[in-house]
């Protein structure tokens, strides 16, 4: 048996139970992953190449969120996009104090983490979670440049270049409209399009071809995608890889690798802190040349570019910039990856190393809940941004799983079938398992072996701490995942629950309640590779949650507002309908009500009060889809219990939660 057979032997011993089917998958719910969904009413996703690739299955994703009762349709002013508030300066801190936490909620379908002995994994893996932020502007449209969420399910287009006339202008202008949704910055594609592949990589016995009307194959072909498919603005080969050797627009948060012995690598390899080369021709935004020879030799100038936090464009000088020390955090003199002053150095403020730790345990091939039945997270501290500016941002996660048929790090472009069949995986190869024995085939796809998944949030804001959230305060955000239908219609999304379902917080901490949701998730047909229908009570394809306080969680009823103890112990520091001053008889009514109400008696509010408003719903159809909620402060200890009363069928539905003050 040759090196070869020996080698299909280890592939059926070890994979042939553990890769089946060709999905793999990460489904974000908190925040709502949007797995390409903006607004369909159907069940499946419409364009899977709207915004990046995912790879997932059709069925994933949660629609955008609606500000109000009624579907946002065209009108992207209306959709709602979730607030998160920043962190304080926490690095002048002590502790956790200064910090917003939002616990990321995910789940992926093949193993990931664990200890070998206990909990052996059949891959190797690890998620890399990153956000893009820049600074708000009024209209949700925004210019060229803009993250949107659109209002097409339309792809962002792009014309392809002509080879002699890479430059021409006119054509982001041409192809960037504002009514489609927009992540990676067309700069970010056409950069990509432009520039050479890197061909030291691993590619199997995948052919790249070379890219559209030019005479070499670029960044948008890779093993996994060795056509060139676009999706969105995501450049492929930044896409496949992390940590990229090239300047992206995306911050590393945190690296949850297959074993914590990856950390040093991952850490110091992120742009977060180590800054890459770009080869600058004439100021361009793009280059065909990735290695320095090339770009000298073509007269370009082989130019280190650097990630930021965000960029202090106050500070003018490099004396006044790094002298600076606001919020602990450091600012440096240097080029932007996204220069828009032809690459001359200006003012950035440094971003930390990502956080990096051993993956969440989880099971393959089940995707769910991970150790001790809790959900796949990982406890986010937002970024605080000193300029005191708001941000506009977008969240995005990638699962990259591979196997040990051959050794994902030590093997290259050596092993590629360019050097005749010297890939060590074949496309759908014909093993023996015995001479006497038909040989079995194994379904294997080369592009698909080693793969990553991703998932990505809807737009959100970051918006900065109002005086009244004190600096130094910790921040929960406690959201709503899941989507409307039974667990088999929403699959691979979730039914309702609060999230986190449970949270435990010290007395004085801040707590910020909201939640988002569609009006137009029908779910209809076709079902893709799920069943069709939305379940639920109230108004077709309508999310809706509310809070109300109950006794504790192993009954269904609300206790009467006489009888409640959480609106005692807490105070508004901040709410989103009604003013700060309000009761807690207001409160509860602005809670219970998803902000219909913001108030009780017309004295206590100006707006919408139970005495001036029309009658909501009994099952709030005409109450906001979108809360944009409160942030309480608890100020006495004990154990609150809460629910949503729309959706409790039989009486197991179970949206209920708690906060434990201790
Ligand atoms: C995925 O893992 C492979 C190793 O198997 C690595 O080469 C690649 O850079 C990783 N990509 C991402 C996006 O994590
Ligand atoms: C809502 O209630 C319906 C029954 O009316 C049930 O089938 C469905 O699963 C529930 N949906 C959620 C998300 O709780
Ligand atoms: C509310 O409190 C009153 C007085 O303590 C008590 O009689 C009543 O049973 C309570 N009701 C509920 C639903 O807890
Ligand atoms: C939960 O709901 C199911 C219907 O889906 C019902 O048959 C069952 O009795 C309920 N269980 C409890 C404990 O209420």
């Amino acid at each position: 048996m040759g090196p070869m057979g020996r080698r299909a032997v280890g592939v059926v011993l070890t994979c042939l139970l553990c890769l089946g089917g060709v999905a793999s998958d990460i489904y974000m719910h908190v925040p709502r992953g949007c797995n390409n969904r903006l607004n369909e009413e159907t069940a499946t996703r419409t364009n899977a190449n709207r915004l990046f690739d995912s790879q997932n299955n059709n069925r994933g994703g949660y629609n955008v969120g609606d500000k109000g009762s009624t579907a946002a349709g065209k009108n992207q002013a209306n959709q709602y996009r979730m607030k998160y508030f920043q962190s304080g300066p926490w690095k002048t801190q002590s502790g956790d104090n200064g910090k917003t936490f939002l616990n990321i909620e995910w789940t992926n379908q093949h193993g990931c983490g664990g200890n070998e002995d206990t909990s052996p994994q059949k891959q190797n893996c690890a998620l890399v979670l990153q956000y893009m932020c820049q600074d708000d502007v009024d209209s949700p449209e925004g210019t060229d440049d803009s993250l949107r969420n659109g209002a097409v399910t339309t792809t962002p287009a792009y014309a392809q270049p002509n080879k002699n006339n890479v430059n021409n202008e006119n054509r982001k202008d041409n192809d960037v409209k504002t009514d489609r949704g927009l992540h990676e910055k067309w700069d970010w594609y056409n950069k990509c399009y432009l520039r050479e592949r890197n061909r030291g990589l691993f590619v199997a016995d995948q052919k790249l071809a070379n890219t559209k009307n030019m005479d070499y194959s670029s960044a948008i072909n890779t093993r996994q995608n060795p056509t060139g498919n676009r999706y969105g603005y995501e450049c492929p080969e930044e896409r496949d890889y992390f940590p990229y050797w090239h300047p992206s627009p995306w911050v590393d948060i945190a690296v949850l690798a297959d074993s914590a012995a990856m950390c040093n690598h991952y850490q110091t390899k992120s742009f977060n802190t180590q800054p890459y080369h770009e080869c600058i021709q004439n100021n361009q935004k793009w280059s065909r040349y990735i290695t320095e020879k090339m770009c000298t030799d073509n007269g370009g100038k082989w130019t280190l570019l650097h990630s930021y936090l965000e960029k202090a464009k106050d500070k003018k000088n490099q004396g006044a910039c790094e002298g600076t020390k606001t919020a602990g955090l450091t600012y440096q003199w240097a080029v932007a990856h996204d220069s828009d002053n032809n690459y001359q150095k200006e003012c950035l403020v440094k971003l930390d190393a990502p956080d990096c730790r051993e993956a969440p345990w989880s099971r393959s091939n089940h995707l769910g809940n991970g150790m001790d039945g809790l959900p796949l997270s990982y406890k986010w501290t937002l970024p605080h941004f000193p300029s005191g500016k708001e941000k506009r941002c977008v969240f995005r996660i990638r699962y990259n799983i591979s196997t040990d048929d051959y050794d994902p790090y030590n093997t290259d472009y050596n092993q590629n079938d360019e050097f005749p069949k010297k890939s060590p995986v074949r496309q759908n190869p014909y093993v023996y398992i015995m001479k006497q024995v038909t040989p079995l085939r194994l379904a294997i796809n080369t592009a698909q072996y080693g793969r990553v998944f991703q998932d990505r949030s809807h737009v959100f804001n970051l918006v900065p701490r109002e005086n009244s959230l004190d600096a130094k305060a910790k921040v929960y955000n406690l959201n709503v995942r899941g989507k409307r239908g039974n667990i088999v219609q929403v699959y691979p999304a979730v039914e309702y629950d609060f999230a986190p379902n449970e949270l435990r917080i010290k007395l004085g901490d801040l707590v910020h309640f909201q939640w988002t949701g569609s009006n137009s998730h029908k779910n209809g047909g076709n079902g893709g590779d799920g069943q069709a229908g939305a379940a639920g009570e109230g108004k077709d394809g309508t999310d809706r949650n509310n809070l109300v306080e109950m006794l504790d969680r192993s009954g269904n009823f609300p206790v009467p507002f006489e009888n409640s103890t959480l609106w005692d112990a807490v105070e508004v520091v901040w709410i989103y309908h009604g003013k700060k001053g309000l009761g807690k008889k207001d409160l509860a009514i602005n809670m219970a009500s998803s902000g219909y109400y913001q108030c009780a008696d017309k004295s206590s509010c100006q707006g919408d009060s139970v005495e001036t408003k029309g009658k909501m719903s009994n099952v709030l159809d005409n109450a906001p889809a979108s809360y944009g909620g409160a942030v309480l402060k608890f100020t006495k200890k004990g154990t609150y219990h809460f629910m949503c009363t729309r959706n409790n069928s039989f009486s197991n539905r179970s949206q209920k939660a708690a906060i434990i003050v201790g």
